[in-house]
């Protein structure tokens, strides 16, 4: 006879939690939503309906979502703008629906969804339709109501997600923005050919990349015993680094209940710094090698102040001794695909922080996984 603990433990594949599992299926899902949109090296997003062409005529690109989707979603306009040189607007679900968005029929709105369920981004999608324009949805769930509402569906491959805390799926959101802006810069002529195939190349390394960032898996529970006392933290970084410093803070404040902003490391001084005092600790997101620089001076500042710093960089990185408390490295990649492997230690300290905390890590207090009520 099988118990319910067993049952409970093979569901959860052997880990303890459903989050660690799915953050441990990142490299599997993030290759099962990729390989089928790679065709002889480039990427090739038509089987949903979506041509070159199209990419090409939208007059303007939306991307609407609500949480990590939106984090996703703010990876992509980073990357889209990065490489098609096409401005991109990212909204919030909530906000974009009341918002009266100048919305046309020559534009594409791209909404971003794990369930597929959420209310105010179905809302989103009602009101991209009222105002005629074209709606590409990037959704996980099969079926559900925004893949059979939208006009085009890109289905990210990550299976099931039972944790309320979102790992994988923003892994695989975040991988096809990338064969989006690959495909789109490639219609638009701002990259050649070879270098499509050359970044296509390199998403295809991604997998193996987020297997062996998983390495820093000891040093993540080890930083997160130094955050378990704390009562209030900042994340910091600049560019692709503070989207993923947003998404950082957010899993630490949803499942640890610890108080966390996430801050653009050049704004804190406008406000956010006077709020540094003696321990608090503050974790800096610095893989972008142009903005480096910048970065660390802004952890000086914090550190200075009595911060405790602790800094997400690449392997390698070196820093003046003394301004980084403790230092948490992911391998080297090109800076623009840094953020596939960043959210890694992120998701990492957020979820030991909350274990080390014994709170309940898959289904926080107040949340749901799928908010379909306004
Ligand atoms: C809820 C979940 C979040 C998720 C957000 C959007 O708030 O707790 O983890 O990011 O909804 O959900 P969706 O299913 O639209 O991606």
């Amino acid at each position: 006879q099988v118990s319910n603990l067993d049952m409970d433990a093979a569901e959860k594949g052997g880990y303890e939690h459903f989050m660690l599992k799915e953050i441990h299926e990142q490299p599997t899902a993030v290759k099962t939503t990729i390989s089928p949109r790679i065709n002889n090296g480039m990427p090739d997003l038509s089987e949903c309906g979506l041509t070159p062409e199209m990419l090409k005529n939208y007059r303007k690109f939306f991307i609407v979502a609500c949480g990590t989707a939106m984090h996703a979603g703010m990876v992509g306009k980073y990357v889209i703008e990065k490489l098609a040189r096409t401005e991109v607007t990212v909204d919030i679900a909530s906000e974009f629906r009341y918002r009266d968005p100048i919305v046309t029929s020559e534009d594409l709105v791209i909404v971003i969804s794990q369930s597929g369920e959420t209310a105010d981004t179905k809302a989103a999608l009602h009101l991209a339709h009222e105002k005629g324009a074209k709606v590409l949805a990037v959704v996980n769930v099969k079926g559900s109501s925004i893949a059979r509402e939208a006009d085009m569906v890109l289905y990210t491959h990550a299976g099931p997600e039972i944790s309320v805390a979102s790992t994988k799926a923003f892994s695989v959101q975040m991988a096809v923005m990338y064969l989006l802006a690959y495909e789109m810069a490639y219609a638009k002529g701002t990259i050649t050919e070879e270098e499509c195939r050359r970044l296509t190349a390199e998403l295809q390394k991604i997998p193996e990349m987020i297997e062996k960032t998983m390495e820093c898996e000891d040093r993540c529970k080890y930083v997160a015993s130094k955050l378990i006392t704390a009562t209030s933290l900042l994340y910091i970084g600049r560019g692709l680094d503070y989207t993923l410093s947003m998404e950082g803070s957010l899993k630490l404040k949803e499942i640890s209940y610890i108080h966390s902003e996430s801050y653009a490391a050049g704004e804190l001084k406008h406000g956010t710094i006077s709020l540094v005092t003696d321990g608090m600790p503050v974790i800096g997101v610095a893989t972008q090698s142009d903005l480096l620089e910048k970065t660390v001076s802004n952890i000086m500042e914090v550190k200075s102040r009595g911060a405790f710093t602790i800094t997400v960089c690449k392997e390698g990185t070196e820093f003046s001794e003394g301004v980084m408390d403790e230092v948490i490295e992911v391998p080297v990649l090109e800076d623009i695909l840094m953020p596939l492997i960043t959210v890694i230690p992120l998701q990492l300290v957020a979820y030991y922080t909350t274990v080390l905390k014994g709170l309940n890590v898959d289904k926080p207090r107040n949340l749901a996984k799928s908010v379909t009520v306004e």
